[in-house]
């Protein structure tokens, strides 16, 4: 197992599916956590429960990262309570589907706000700890249509496809601090953003590992990328995707 001892972990999205379990699993690996999140208070404070259960630190922060004077605050609250930034997980995000043509502005505005903007407010806040600390781990979690494109989610996949970008960007800024900025791109996840796809059976024929991956598979790639282990991998990208895209 990794060890991520007297780490300090920010993730945005804590409170379920994805962030959940990176949440844990990386409380598991040692590291105290700061959660970040939108909606459902009642499953943030589940996760704050299980994770200082495993006898780690924890705080769950209501926060729209789309908001940058939010984010500018919440980032001051927490090196208040934890004193550091070591792991920036930016795992929260969104999607509103329909072929471009009936995509209103809005929606467009709404996706793109809170995925990438959303991750470069969390980036652009907790910068200079990074280069204070002269170390650190940063990974966003983009998906492989970021990769691809995907019919009926411009507003998503433009989204994902930004973060990659800003991923390999900072991943040029920041390397000389010693601070590593990677991708995992997911493929199809059993979360609640995946519970209403219809075409599930046609979609399996083209995963080869013939399933769904869990929240837990994408937690793994994201406690090895905050390791020591990984200390050597930087701006790249890491598809957990039962194979769907080669
Ligand atoms: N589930 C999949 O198949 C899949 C595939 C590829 C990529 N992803 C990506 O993985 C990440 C997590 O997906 P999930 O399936 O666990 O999603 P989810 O809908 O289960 O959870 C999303 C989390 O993000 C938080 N959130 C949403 N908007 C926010 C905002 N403005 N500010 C702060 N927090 C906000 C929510 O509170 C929630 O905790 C997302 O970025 C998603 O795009 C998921």
């Amino acid at each position: 197992m990794f060890d991520l001892k007297n780490k300090i972990a920010v993730v945005t999205g804590g409170s379920r599916g994805i962030g959940k379990a990176i949440c844990l699993k990386m409380a598991q690996s040692g590291a105290d956590i700061a959660l970040i999140y939108t909606s459902h208070d009642e499953k943030a404070h589940q996760v704050e429960k299980e994770v200082s259960n495993l006898g780690r630190k924890v705080a769950a922060f209501k926060c729209n990262i789309a908001n940058d004077s939010e984010v500018k605050n919440l980032m001051n609250e927490i090196i208040k309570k934890f004193t550091k930034i070591d792991i920036l997980v930016n795992n929260a995000g969104i999607c509103d589907d329909k072929l471009a043509f009936n995509m209103s502005y809005d929606s467009f505005d709404k996706v793109i706000r809170t995925n990438l903007v959303g991750t470069f407010n969390m980036i652009h806040h907790s910068y200079l700890n990074f280069v204070k600390n002269n170390s650190g781990r940063i990974i966003n979690i983009s998906s492989i249509v970021g990769l691809t494109g995907n019919a009926g989610q411009a507003n998503y996949a433009a989204s994902k496809a930004g973060i990659i970008g800003l991923t390999k960007t900072i991943a040029k800024e920041l390397g000389r601090k010693n601070v590593t900025c990677n991708v995992i791109a997911p493929g199809f996840i059993d979360t609640d953003m995946t519970t209403k796809i219809e075409n599930k059976n046609d979609i399996l024929k083209n995963i080869l590992l013939n399933e769904f991956g869990t929240p837990n598979d994408v937690a793994n790639a994201a406690v090895f990328l905050a390791s020591d282990e990984a200390r050597y991998i930087t701006g790249t990208i890491i598809k957990v995707d039962g194979g769907l895209v080669l």
